[in-house]
């Protein structure tokens, strides 16, 4: 009997062993093709303004992100691993965007960042971010001092810099404007920023600035100013900004008999400045980064998928939320490791991304290097102008850049 259980004992030993040695294979092999098999998901924290005075930027975006996030997931997620998104509204305020960063990374462990949709929260976030080491990713905050924050601070869109040369540009090349009058938020770094910048390439390319002026978001009354523009008789007023004010300066400037047109930013981009300003906003132009006439293969299919999950057709803002979410996943795909520098060095090695918005490469400064576009108001649609890339408008003279006659790429 003794001899019998030893036997069988043995037997069992030999089972377990077998057992044992395949389980153990079986998780060498896992790891090999799967260096972070303990991580059952990646999270990626959002956080932008999903309610507040423009939540319109957050939604879109949030929108565009999640779009993006289902298809990656659908397609095998992160080499095997989902993705999941945990978001957080900052109800537009910069301390809430810095208290995200925080929730995010600490309590959340989440791998990476996309957030703040406007400038002046992401700055503030990109602090915390910066110091806290996790990679974060703007979908469309411009303003230069982002990104010189930290390397861990990334963006997926353009600077003000070329979105405000851009705009110099056309109004002198298209719109043969000649003399401009500037109207800038004092409030926003966003705004000055850009007002800055028309500023200097309109007057260098043989433009003149016949009025300056300035108000606070939040106003709701520009008559002084526009007085003081009226006097100066402009062919056209750039008006650096969001949506809001945009709308409102708009139908004053009209009532008032203003006739100039009317110059913008990305800020503009929302469906409420159309039904904020009415038709006094009608025949004007901003710079932004998509449009939905985009008959690009890529894009065209981007905007049939928005329009059948959301019934609503992507802005600007969608749009960069969809291929902010998507760079992160090339670079998450390529990351050595996932821990945070490793996904910081695989961002910063973004090279040639081919998104919805044109072709994205990230400068030495972590700022994409992109075509941007020109749209005109008409309406409720923003209607497909031109576009532009970097090499239209180097940091040389305009008037030495191109010659008068010539007209931008039409694409
Ligand atoms: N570029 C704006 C900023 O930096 C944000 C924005 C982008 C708003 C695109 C609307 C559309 O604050």
């Amino acid at each position: 009997m003794a001899l019998f259980r030893l036997r069988l004992d043995k037997g069992n030993d030999m089972v377990r062993i077998a057992l044992l040695t395949f389980l153990v294979l079986i998780s060498v092999a896992c790891s090999k093709s799967n260096p972070d098999s303990k991580i059952s998901e990646i999270v990626v924290g959002e956080f932008s303004s999903l309610t507040g005075p423009q939540s319109s930027f957050g939604k879109s975006a949030h929108n565009g992100i999640k779009l993006a996030i289902e298809e990656i997931n659908e397609s095998g997620g992160v080499n095997g691993i989902p993705i999941k998104l945990v978001s957080i509204d900052t109800k537009g305020l910069a301390e809430n965007s810095a208290q995200a960063v925080e929730t995010l990374a600490k309590k959340n462990k989440a791998l990476a960042l996309i957030g703040e949709v406007a400038s002046h929260r992401s700055l503030v976030a990109a602090q915390v971010a910066q110091q806290m080491s996790i990679p974060m990713i703007t979908p469309t905050a411009t303003a230069v001092s982002i990104t010189n924050v930290g390397d861990y601070i990334f963006r997926a869109c353009y600077i003000d810099p070329f979105q405000a040369k851009v705009m110099a540009k056309f109004a002198l090349e298209n719109l043969k404007v000649k003399k401009a009058a500037v109207l800038r938020d004092v409030k926003s770094e966003y705004s000055k920023g850009l007002a800055e910048n028309f500023i200097e390439a309109f007057e260098r390319g043989g433009g003149k600035v016949v009025a300056e002026d300035q108000f606070s978001s939040g106003d709701i009354g520009f008559t002084d100013q526009i007085n003081h523009i009226r006097a100066s008789k402009p062919d056209a007023i750039y008006i650096p900004g969001y949506y809001s004010e945009a709308g409102k300066i708009a139908r004053q400037l009209r009532k008032m008999g203003v006739q100039a047109t009317l110059l913008g930013s990305d800020g503009w981009d929302s469906e409420k400045l159309f039904k904020i300003g009415t038709v006094s906003v009608n025949g004007s132009y901003f710079t932004n980064h998509f449009s939905v006439q985009n008959t690009e293969e890529k894009s065209a299919e981007f905007v049939r998928k928005f329009r059948e999950k959301y019934k609503s057709t992507p802005d600007g803002l969608a749009a960069m939320g969809y291929d902010t979410a998507l760079l992160l996943a090339a670079a998450l795909k390529k990351s050595s490791a996932l821990d945070h520098k490793s996904i910081k060095e695989a961002l910063a090695a973004t090279d040639n991304f081919l998104g919805v918005t044109g072709k994205i490469q990230l400068d030495e400064n972590r700022n994409a290097i992109k075509p941007i576009v020109i749209v005109k108001v008409d309406g409720p649609v923003n209607r497909f102008v031109t576009s532009m890339n970097p090499s239209d408008v180097p940091s040389a003279p305009l008037k030495e850049m191109t010659s008068a006659s010539e007209t931008p790429s039409l694409q």
